[in-house]
């Protein structure tokens, strides 16, 4: 897989979300389905998007014990992710786990990639809440190289981090970004946030983009000019 624009689908039932897709005629984006969706419709709705000829990043950020995860990630598996993900402070031995549980007998196995630190926690959070003593980008740098350890494709980070990653863990260990928006766009509630051509010019190798697409007055046009600005 390549550089490609993930499509956010952050609607809360099928319906909504096939009514979106039913609008990219003879186009096929790769499709995020998150927690929001998937416990709204569980896995018919993997199914029926998978059918319909879209990739899908599963994005449901796995973080328990490595016996469930593993079995979790067996039952994922089976529904034919492209993309799924867990929080990397499950710990390596989670995450190899989650490795084992993904892999099918014939050895093929979707993506897994990591949540190092969830850009919502800043370093406050981080000292106050979690009493991680550290600066935030050397603990998004250590989960990024523990994922890397346990033989995970790559990370979920921001844009800003994507060079950064690639340093530390090769230019091969993914960076999926989301926090893209136009510029001339609205931020939303995203802080931190780059336009598809500055991530391209990063190094992210996917980016996601929710409400600039889904939200647009043309989201089929939104998607093309994404799509040109990073792709190319
Ligand atoms: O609408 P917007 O483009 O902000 O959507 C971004 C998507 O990426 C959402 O589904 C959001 O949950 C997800 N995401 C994020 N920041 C993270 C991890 C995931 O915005 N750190």
């Amino acid at each position: 897989m390549g550089k490609d624009v993930i499509v956010a689908c952050d609607f809360d039932s099928m319906e909504k979300t096939l009514a979106f897709l039913d609008r990219f005629t003879g186009r096929k984006p790769f499709v995020k389905i998150g927690m929001e969706l998937f416990y709204a419709e569980g896995p018919a709705i993997v199914r029926e998007i998978k059918q319909r000829g879209h990739k899908i990043f599963l994005d449901l950020k796995l973080h328990d014990i490595p016996n469930t995860v593993k079995k979790a990630m067996a039952v994922l598996s089976r529904l034919d992710v492209d993309i799924c993900n867990l929080h990397a402070a499950g710990t390596v031995r989670m995450m190899e786990a989650a490795i084992e549980g993904l892999t099918r007998p014939d050895g093929t196995r979707p993506l897994l990639i990591a949540v190092t630190q969830l850009t919502s926690t800043d370093q406050e959070a981080l000292e106050q809440d979690l009493w991680i003593e550290r600066p935030m980008d050397q603990v998004v740098m250590h989960y990024a190289k523990n994922a890397a350890k346990a033989g995970l494709d790559g990370v979920v980070c921001s844009p800003l981090e994507a060079g950064k990653v690639h340093e530390a863990c090769g230019t091969g260990f993914l960076t999926v970004t989301p926090g893209v928006r136009f510029a001339d766009g609205d931020k939303g509630d995203q802080k931190r946030v780059m336009t598809p051509a500055e991530a391209k010019r990063i190094g992210s190798d996917y980016i996601v983009v929710g409400r600039p697409i889904t939200a647009a007055e043309d989201p089929v046009e939104a998607y093309e000019r994404c799509v040109k600005e990073f792709v190319g």
